[in-house]
């Protein structure tokens, strides 16, 4: 039913139900590094924001927030979301991999991702982590959550291999560090296997 090639071809239709990774609380890897002070206060950017429930906590936690999604119906419904709770949040509708026609360059000192990278097709990867690097400030970071090649086959995103994240965000970025890590999801196993990347602007 979740099929991710499916879905993105049309993400709004995805957002008229709930989709599995719509968990309606921050995935807690990101709760994790806000805590352990990984992700501090500043200008930070939520690509693939979805309905925003990552993004309304770094708002909490005293960052300036911006959050990009493709999805209509998924912004509505964060804008909603983060009013309900007096949360200035700067939400828009737009393509990561336009983002050049939005942003200046070295806006953010921040940028977070919990699930999009690894709907990127293989010709969209150089140009989503060109994207990335042109929006942050030298040394600005960059926190990425994909499905891992230890999540068995099965429905949902391509799995992605250290190898390949390597591949795409070293001529960009420095890689800290890939960490086994999971995804909470609505179905399924709870805990779907992933890799959490921090990767710094070079
Ligand atoms: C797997 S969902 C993750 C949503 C959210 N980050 C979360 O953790 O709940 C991927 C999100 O990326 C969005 N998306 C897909 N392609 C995009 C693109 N090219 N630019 C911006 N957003 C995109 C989808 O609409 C969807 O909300």
């Amino acid at each position: 039913m979740f099929n991710c090639e499916e879905i993105s071809l049309n993400w709004d239709e995805a957002y008229k139900g709930t989709p599995p990774w719509d968990v309606g609380h921050p995935q807690p890897v990101f709760e994790t590094l806000i805590e352990d002070g990984e992700i501090k206060p500043g200008r930070a950017l939520d690509i693939g924001c979805g309905r925003g429930e990552n993004a309304i906590m770094l708002a909490i936690s005293g960052c300036d927030v911006t959050d990009i999604d493709l999805a209509e119906v998924a912004i509505s419904d964060a804008k909603a979301k983060a009013a309900e709770r007096h949360l200035n949040v700067n939400l828009i509708v737009a393509d990561v991999l336009r983002m050049d026609q939005l942003f200046m360059e070295a806006e953010f000192d921040v940028v977070i991702d919990s699930g999009l990278f690894h709907t990127m097709t293989d010709e969209e990867r150089p140009i989503f982590a060109r994207q990335v690097h042109r929006v942050l400030k030298p040394g600005g970071k960059y926190f990425m959550l994909c499905f891992s090649d230890k999540e068995p086959e099965g429905l949902g995103p391509r799995r992605v291999s250290k190898a390949e994240i390597e591949h795409t965000f070293t001529p960009f970025f420095n890689i800290v560090y890939i960490k086994d890590s999971a995804f909470e999801s609505k179905f399924g196993s709870c805990r779907r296997e992933a890799y959490l990347v921090s990767a710094v602007r070079s």
